[in-house]
């Protein structure tokens, strides 16, 4: 649901077509892309040729359709134009007082300020759904590395054998680590996944190349939170994952996977056998490390990591796959992969 009417007769009809409508900001693939600029230019084009032919009737038909391609396109880049469109407008009319270019186009005045459209954007995305502190303009490829680069909090008393390391990546705003201290991994992680609407099909690649990035694992993998066959309950099941066959379900605030979703930590357990109420799925596990992916305040679910190594993982390792979460975060279609 959009914000603007016109543009939900739009997704209304990208829906019944099948045509791309992600709910949130994410890039359409390569061949999605040339075919949106083409329609916008076709239409434009029309636009022209009635205006031309003096043809009101035209003029009227390809500004409705020009309307109706750029909210297609803005559906099939998943973003909800009204709040966008509501900032620009707000910006336009600063320009008060900035005087009229030669053939009529309004012009900005000294000190004026164009509209953060990369805030709008990031709180779409749902990594920040406070406003940006300040105002200041922030890009979303800024704000994602530097959630992947941020300083994981102190450590949290909690169970024995266990390591709180950080909160949920999708949940912390932290300062520092911009695109140049991005680790190359993380990067690698987003380009395979970046483009690609399936959330099925990233949440593959994405297990396959984790597991792959780290040596001594012996399974890599994502629970999701969805509903369970009891009334308005949701528990972790099993969703992509390299390794042998695991457990299936995991109630919420059980084992390591659920105890991070219900406190929304990494965990980081260097001896398995001292975490209590561990879920051995594996009996030759030593070692695990937990993320929760939380999304726009909504818990959706974990990355699990186990090793047959005792105290494989460390801070280095949770604050990579934080990164790691982070990123995925905008390119997962995380309504459909929670669904029952
Ligand atoms: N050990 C986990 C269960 C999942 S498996 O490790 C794949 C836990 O205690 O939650």
């Amino acid at each position: 649901m959009r914000a603007s009417e016109l543009q939900n007769m739009v997704r209304a009809f990208h829906l019944a077509f099948r045509l791309p409508a992600p709910e949130r900001p994410a890039w359409p693939d390569a061949a999605t892309r040339e075919l949106r600029i083409r329609l916008i230019e076709e239409e434009a084009a029309e636009f022209a040729d009635a205006v031309r032919r003096e043809d009101m009737a035209a003029v009227a038909d390809a500004l409705a359709d020009l309307l109706y391609v750029t909210l297609g396109a803005a559906e099939t880049w998943g973003i909800d134009l009204h709040p966008i469109f509501a900032a620009v407008h707000e910006a336009n009319m600063a320009k008060l007082g900035g005087g009229y270019r030669e053939d009529g186009k309004v012009l900005k005045p000294e000190g004026w300020r164009p509209p953060d459209v990369a805030a709008l954007l990031a709180r779409q995305v749902g990594l920040f759904p406070e406003a940006s502190p300040g105002g200041e303009a922030r890009s979303l490829a800024s704000d994602e590395a530097a959630l992947g680069g941020g300083q994981p909090g102190a450590a949290a008393g909690g169970a024995p054998g266990e390591r709180a390391v950080g909160g949920a990546p999708g949940e912390r705003s932290a300062p520092g680590g911009g695109p140049g201290d991005r680790d190359p991994r993380v990067a690698e992680l987003e380009s395979l996944v970046r483009g690609e609407p399936d959330w099925l099909a990233n949440l593959a690649n994405a297990a396959a190349f984790i597991y792959g990035s780290l040596p001594d694992v012996s399974w890599c993998g994502f629970y999701l939170l969805r509903p369970t066959a009891a009334a308005d309950g949701r528990e972790l099941v099993l969703g992509p994952f390299q390794g042998k066959p695991a457990c299936l379900r995991i109630p919420v605030g059980r084992g390591v996977c659920g105890t991070s979703l219900a406190r929304r930590e990494t965990l980081v357990v260097p001896d398995v056998d001292r975490f209590p109420g561990h879920i051995a799925c594996d009996p030759a596990s030593r070692s695990e490390v937990v993320v929760p992916i939380v999304v726009a305040g909504e818990p959706v679910g974990v990355l699990d990591l186990d090793s047959q190594v005792p105290a494989r993982f460390g801070e280095a390792e949770a604050r990579y796959l934080e990164a790691c979460v982070a990123s995925l975060i905008p390119h997962v279609d995380w309504r459909a992969a929670c669904a029952g």
